[in-house]
């Protein structure tokens, strides 16, 4: 392992002003994201979707420093031939590729999660680096259900094992790991019980990363923000989610860390937004804070897209603007009212 090489990779991934899209979705998401607009999940449209995006020259030149991969789109070629890792590389961009392979019931826990995907992930990589991969990405899933007593000290520990053990894996075959572990915000807890939870997720996962002698200069930590549950019926504020957000990570996280970039985990566009700007607002931050958002940068080109290739230009300007949203975030420079010009 060069280490140097990994930080600086690092460092790419989470420099002020860029952030990653997430465009790992699998086989069944991006057929649930396709069925909202109405379009059949066959490769090709698959193909164009992305390809769209990629070719997106403003968001990938200027607010995109890395592109988080599904296998299949890793092999496959734009329209014109020209392989899609290719297009990312050439808008100076880092390809990255998911490589976990989902979640399994955990035995013993109900309503539990394990993510799987270790056994012959070595070799994997090696093909994944071949074909251009610099990182890569495993998803722990953490759920919260106070009436069903979880999570459980199980899930947290076996998920942060693995998550390390992959992590060790990437940095072996000089990719970068990114590291997420997230807590869902799917129930009706509220901000608080998030921030425990959390606290606790990371500091297994940190604990976890040292046992397997994880380098953590070479890596990016993907989390959910300190936010209430979906179905809470008290939603903290944008500066309560960023002051507890910013609180938990300072107490987890260690400085050694290059960045951490967000999973957007069913927040609505400008909240996601809103959140990372408060957040670099406070400034005097140990590591960059940026975003790796799916469905934060990607809800609005999908809808203007909607599968036709007349609406190529529109769904690049929808694309365009969260990615310069999310991009104005990441430096604490971004303002509400921007929106609104946009949509005027
Ligand atoms: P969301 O931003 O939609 O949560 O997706 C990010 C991601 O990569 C989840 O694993």
């Amino acid at each position: 392992m060069n280490l140097a090489d990994l930080n600086k990779v690092a460092q790419a991934m989470v420099q002020p002003g860029k952030g990653i899209l997430a465009a790992d979705e699998s086989g069944g998401t991006i057929k649930k994201r396709f069925d909202a607009i109405k379009v059949e999940s066959t490769e090709d449209n698959r193909r164009d979707y992305r390809e769209m995006m990629f070719r997106a020259k403003d968001a990938m030149t200027k607010y995109i420093s890395g592109v988080i991969l599904y296998d299949e789109t890793i092999w496959q070629k734009a329209k014109d031939g020209t392989p899609l890792v290719k297009l990312i590389e050439q808008a100076g961009a880092i390809p990255g590729i998911k490589v976990d392979e989902g979640t399994q019931a955990l035995p013993g826990c109900p309503g539990e999660l394990v993510t799987v995907g270790l056994d012959k992930l070595a070799e994997r990589l090696k093909k994944y680096y071949e074909q251009g991969a610099r990182f890569a990405k495993w998803r722990a899933v953490i759920d919260i259900n106070a009436a069903s007593g979880i999570p459980s000290m199980t899930a947290i520990r076996v998920n942060a094992h693995a998550l390390a053990r992959y992590a060790a894996l990437c940095q072996a075959a000089q990719i970068v790991p990114i590291v997420e572990p997230e807590v869902l915000m799917d129930g009706d807890h509220d901000i608080d019980r998030c921030y425990d939870v959390t606290t606790r997720v990371l500091n297994k996962t940190f604990q976890e990363l040292r046992v397997q002698r994880v380098a953590l200069e070479g890596m990016v930590l993907k989390p959910n923000m300190a936010i209430s549950g979906k179905k809470c019926a008290k939603q903290a504020s944008v500066e309560e989610v960023a002051e507890k957000t910013v609180r938990m990570l300072k107490s987890c996280v260690p400085a050694a860390v290059p960045g951490i970039a967000f999973l957007s985990g069913g927040q609505s566009d400008e909240e996601a937004t809103a959140h990372l700007d408060a957040m670099n607002r406070i400034g005097n931050l140990p590591w960059g804070l940026t975003f790796s958002y799916g469905r934060a940068l990607q809800a609005a080109p999908q809808k203007a897209w909607s599968g036709k290739a007349e609406n190529v230009g529109a769904g690049q300007q929808a694309f365009t603007h969260r990615a310069h949203m999310n991009s104005l975030a990441s430096k604490g420079e971004w303002k509400a009212d921007l929106e609104k010009k946009k949509a005027a």
